[in-house]
């Protein structure tokens, strides 16, 4: 397959989940990326608590402790929780009946529940997860890749608590798309942060950069009218094949057009697969016509398409994939300038962010792509995700 072609088929990759930056239906709000998160642990035993709070590490949360699930209930219906860490052995009900009983509650249904057990044991595993259970981890807990769990967790809870109800339902959705394939990894949640970036670098207003992180979700949900016979083909698809493929920018819109507060981030459904030469679909809109935050994301999507394998591809490297996406501003395909913004930005999201980076807030996005432009303009490596630096650029 030929370098073309793979960026090509890269577009018909499925899409959206999970949360990273944090807005409101009404506007974007990075105050609650730096909300105290309130985590409820659950087993009998003080010592295992205790090494899961050391497990936490360094972040600022509220730890609420509790040595049966009973205590837990409580807990919850008490103080509010945003994610829950219980013993598979947690006196009482166990974590798996607990787990049942918070995802059956309307209130308790979207709260995070991690189960950790002791041992490796696959079948246990199954049923946790059968129960509900958003993770089953093994103690002793692998802090770096626990605490990066948890913040992901956190992250998603905080964008669907920003949502009304029926937003919610849709990024649920879309997060179901996302989790269809599991090559997929945090795809949407890249994308979003990647078309933050770029939009907060061209100086675009706060409703712009709300749409576009919505957008890094959504963009594909119309895949899930998409059969998986298609979408995970390995092989080339048929045109009958391509032509229902590419009818998940209009399926999408539709999914999402009865909602007002998503009505930006429409034309980025139903355009990020336009070209700026007109070749693109579903509208074959040119140049300007296609809306800008559809073009803005559409650089994202094809960059992160590359630098990830599928089932008919590897991954690419960063400055493969960049070259590729220069190369397809040069044959026509996409905006140069905003393809010029993404080359500027790119450099941020090139090292393997730290951990506790998945706490930034739009606020500290922009102060680091600020930041890393100047340092870029002057010459000198900036290594924004480098940890130090993003604290002292951010102020976390
Ligand atoms: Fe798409």
């Amino acid at each position: 397959m030929g370098i073309e072609s793979i960026a090509d088929r890269h577009e018909f990759e499925p899409g959206p989940t999970r949360s990273w930056l944090l807005a409101g239906s009404g506007g974007v709000r990075s105050k609650a990326a730096h909300t105290r998160a309130r985590i409820l642990l659950v087993d009998a035993c003080p010592k295992n608590r205790r090494t899961m709070r050391t497990a936490l590490g360094e972040f600022e949360h509220d730890v609420i402790e509790a040595s049966s699930t009973s205590e837990a209930v409580t807990a919850i219906s008490l103080h509010g929780v945003d994610l829950v860490l219980i013993s598979l052995l947690a006196p009482e009900v166990g974590a798996n009946e607990f787990c049942r009983m918070l995802k059956r509650a309307h209130a308790t249904q979207l709260l995070p529940v991690f189960v950790v057990a002791n041992s490796d044991d696959i079948e246990a595993e199954v049923s946790a997860m059968d129960a509900g259970a958003d993770e089953f981890l093994i103690a002793p807990l692998r802090p770096k890749a626990f605490r990066a769990r948890v913040q992901a967790s956190l992250r998603h809870k905080a964008m669907i608590d920003s949502l009304n109800d029926s937003e919610a339902v849709l990024f649920s959705l879309a997060q179901s798309v996302e989790e269809r394939d599991p090559t997929l990894g945090a795809h949407c949640e890249r994308l979003s942060l990647m078309s933050c970036a770029m939009g907060i670098a061209m100086g675009l207003p706060p409703r712009d950069i709300s749409a576009l992180q919505r957008g890094g979700y959504l963009h594909d949900i119309g895949k899930i009218a998409i059969p998986d016979s298609v979408l995970f083909k390995a092989g080339p698809l048929t045109e009958e094949e391509w032509t229902i493929m590419k009818s998940h920018t209009e399926r999408g819109e539709r999914i999402c057009g009865h909602m007002r507060s998503l009505a930006d981030v429409l034309p980025i459904i139903r355009h990020h697969h336009e070209r700026w030469d007109g070749s693109g679909y579903p509208d074959g809109l040119r140049g300007e016509q296609i809306p800008l935050l559809a073009r803005i994301l559409q650089i994202a999507d094809v960059y992160d398409a590359l630098t990830s394998s599928r089932c008919y591809k590897s991954a690419l490297s960063s400055d493969e994939a960049l070259e590729i996406v220069c190369s397809e501003a040069r044959k026509g395909w996409r905006d140069k300038e905003v393809v010029e913004v993404f080359g500027d930005v790119l450099p941020m999201f090139r090292t393997q962010p730290p951990a506790d980076l998945s706490r930034i807030s739009l606020q500290s996005l922009a102060a680091s792509v600020e930041y890393f432009r100047k340092s870029s303009s002057q010459g000198r490596p900036a290594h924004v995700f480098e940890e130090s630096r993003f604290r002292l650029v951010s102020g976390l």
